[in-house]
């Protein structure tokens, strides 16, 4: 078989990349290891940045996220015992978030895609990368077919890799071609997932003495919270009453008060520990002149900007088959300056909003005067609001 585009891993990105492509009439195919129930059934991150809510739209699904999802116009930001509310609506000339589950946006997307006839193959084994760096890529997997197991092979004009940290894009990049950069914070978050009302009606990120805490949620009736804890915690140690406890140590009197608790339906120290933990980006994947896998960065404060990642990648895509190979050639770099200021805000962020093991006096002092001024120069909060929203797509 034969595509312009073999997209490897079929997650949100994977999708979503998959249908910016066949918007520009290119020819793709998505390659997922897992079933279609494995990759819906994954707990994900819920706040979208308003870059990703409008490409939804401009791809025509984002009908049911209209219906189903919370938009949100501001945030607060707690500290001292008090709210500080950051109104992202108004600091940004009209822009929002939109609380909707990532699953939901992959579920959306693969309907989309199942719609208009496109491939996606599920529970492919042994996926392999080949040819890498020449002018005729490869994706090979095998399948349970009617007679047993079947060997596939894809050749395509570029391989986009959009099966995560772990996946087998990254791996197959050549050593060398990749360099990794991370931050490891010496702290995890603690998630609970409740079928209880959200504290608030709008995001509380909490800066308190015994660590950070944040009020999330995924609609009216289910909430998401964090708390952060130390790296080395197990799961285990936190009963729900416990995480309850600790969360409203931590939220100012009148959300303490208000907390309604409940058994969790899901409890982890999150995948987003890892996204937290670490902040990676990947200095050029530019191998051959073709084939270029491309990867972001993880962020973990903040909307998930994956929508964004993707609009990148589709728009120099695009471009290069409408004959203008400008862009693609140039993909490592304008990418990267797009990832490193997500993951600086990521940064900033979390720097201002946890508590360091390690820092008593001085650390903890910066911080409260980095709050004090946030809230009070409109210049810090539209900083803030700015970055929260996602930044604008730049030309290149
Ligand atoms: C979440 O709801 O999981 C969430 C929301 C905002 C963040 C991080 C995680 O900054």
């Amino acid at each position: 078989m034969r595509v312009q585009v073999a997209i490897v891993g079929g997650g949100p990105a994977g999708h979503l990349l998959g249908q910016l492509l066949h918007k520009a009439g290119i020819d793709a195919i998505v390659i997922e290891q897992r079933s279609r129930d494995y990759v819906l059934g994954r707990i994900r991150a819920g706040v979208l940045e308003q870059g990703t809510t409008d490409l939804l739209d401009e791809l025509g699904v984002g009908a049911r996220m209209h219906r189903e999802g919370l938009v949100h116009g501001g945030l607060s930001l707690d500290f001292g015992g008090a709210h500080h509310r950051i109104d992202l609506h108004q600091l940004t000339g009209g822009k929002q978030v939109m609380v909707y589950g990532q699953t939901e946006v992959t579920h959306d997307l693969m309907d989309a895609r199942s719609a208009a006839g496109l491939k996606t193959v599920y529970e492919a084994e042994h996926v392999s990368l080949h040819d890498f760096d020449g002018e005729h890529p490869k994706v090979r997997y095998t399948q349970h077919g009617i007679n047993g197991k079947e060997e596939h092979e894809v050749e395509c004009d570029f391989i986009a890799g959009c099966d995560g940290f772990h996946g087998v894009s990254r791996a197959s990049v050549p050593a060398g071609a990749l360099q990794t950069f991370e931050r490891i914070y010496p702290f995890g978050w603690l998630g609970i997932l409740a079928d209880t009302p959200p504290v608030s009606h709008e995001l509380v990120y909490t800066n308190h003495a015994r660590g950070f805490a944040l009020c999330s949620m995924r609609s009216h009736t289910r909430s998401r919270y964090y708390v952060q804890c130390s790296l080395d915690d197990k799961v285990e140690n936190w009963s729900d009453e416990a995480f309850w406890d600790e969360l409203r140590r931590r939220l100012a009197p009148d959300l303490a008060e208000n907390l309604v608790t409940g058994p969790s339906i899901e409890k982890s120290i999150a995948p987003l520990l890892q996204l937290c933990g670490r902040a990676h980006a990947f200095r050029p994947a530019v191998s051959g002149r073709r084939c270029r896998a491309y990867r972001a960065a993880h962020r973990c404060q903040g909307p998930e900007p994956g929508g964004q990642r993707c609009a990148l990648p589709g728009a120099l895509l695009a471009e290069f088959y409408a004959g203008s190979e400008a862009g693609i050639d140039n993909y490592s770099a304008i990418c990267l300056r797009r990832v490193w200021k997500a993951v600086r805000f990521s940064w900033w962020f979390t720097s201002l909003m946890h508590k360091f093991p390690d820092e008593s006096g001085f650390g903890p002092r910066i911080q409260a005067a980095e709050l004090d001024y946030l809230i009070h120069s409109p210049a810090a909060s539209a900083s803030l609001a700015e970055n929260y929203v996602g930044l604008p797509l730049e030309s290149w």
